[in-house]
């Protein structure tokens, strides 16, 4: 992590080598359904993910795409099953579901401006003593999960400053250290690379690589060439139901998809 702000695949790579256990850390989504106010918003979704296995959802505006993360994240209320390593997210609270290692970002950034961005990463991580952390001496100890997390997300050298003077990338992935900050195993990132400037982008693609042998990854995007560059699977989401799943050339290669969303120029990277 020489230049401070760039990512190192093989120093996070190393900081990362315990994985998850294959078997157990899948997502298992059956029969999902959310409806608001009688509009069913996603109807019939299956969505099996397992852990490795670097999985893009796109679809048009309104698909639904945000809705499942919700449902999934019990931000939304869903019918059908849900279940990561076995367990049963629906129905439960926010809260107890992160308990069980599931973490998301969501489509503007929510990191705190005016705190540090080890504070940040403190806060993520569960601090129950604020007061401790926001008074604690520049240069003190930091928890090895956060000091972990500062490498792979390419922020060691800018620990110290506000949240609020990163660039829009750096924010981005401090929102990601904050989820592995929070020993999330599923990750669910709804548009990482939105607003983001190319030079963001390639970086942003090499930090998630680098987490997708370790977790069980959900990215929605809309951008192509950054998903031709990352993903390893596609499901396709079109008015709420699961239209085409695959390899990311099978994807590119079907024709229901290029109808509804691959195929023009126009709709190369766009909504
Ligand atoms: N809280 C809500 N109340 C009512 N309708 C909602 C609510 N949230 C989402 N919807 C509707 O559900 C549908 C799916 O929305 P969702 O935000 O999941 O789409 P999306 O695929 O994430 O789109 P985008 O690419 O624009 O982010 C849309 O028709 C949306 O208007
Ligand atoms: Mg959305």
């Amino acid at each position: 992590m020489s230049e401070g702000n760039l990512i190192d695949v093989s120093a996070a790579s190393a900081l990362l080598e315990v994985g998850p256990d294959p078997w157990r850390d899948y997502l298992e989504v059956r029969g999902l359904r959310v409806e608001f106010d009688g509009f069913v918003a996603v109807r019939d979704v299956d969505l099996t993910v397992l852990n490795g296995d670097l999985r893009f959802l796109i679809g048009p505006n309104g698909a639904g795409k945000t809705t499942i993360i919700d449902a999934i994240t019990g931000l939304v209320r869903a019918s059908g099953s849900a279940k990561f390593g076995g367990e049963e997210l629906l129905g439960r609270s926010v809260h107890s579901i992160a308990r069980s290692g599931v973490g998301r970002t969501f489509q503007t950034a929510s990191v705190i401006d005016e705190l540090s961005v080890l504070a940040n990463l403190d806060i993520a991580g569960g601090a129950k003593r604020p007061r401790r952390l926001l008074w604690r001496a520049r240069g003190a100890d930091v928890p090895e999960a956060v000091a972990e997390a500062l490498e792979v997300i390419g922020l060691a050298r800018l620990r110290d400053q506000p949240a609020g003077s990163l660039a829009h990338g750096q924010k981005q992935w401090l929102e990601i250290g904050m989820l592995l900050v929070q020993n999330a195993k599923l990750l669910l990132l709804d548009e990482p690379v939105a607003g983001m400037s190319q030079p963001e982008r390639e970086q942003t693609a090499v930090l998630l690589r680098t987490l997708a042998p370790h977790h069980t990854m959900i990215v929605v995007e809309h951008d192509m060439e950054f998903l031709r560059a990352v993903a390893d699977s596609v499901t396709v989401l079109s008015a709420g139901q699961v239209l085409a799943e695959g390899r990311v050339a099978e994807i590119q290669a079907n024709q229901k998809v290029q109808e509804i969303y691959l195929g023009t120029p126009t709709s190369e990277g766009g909504r």
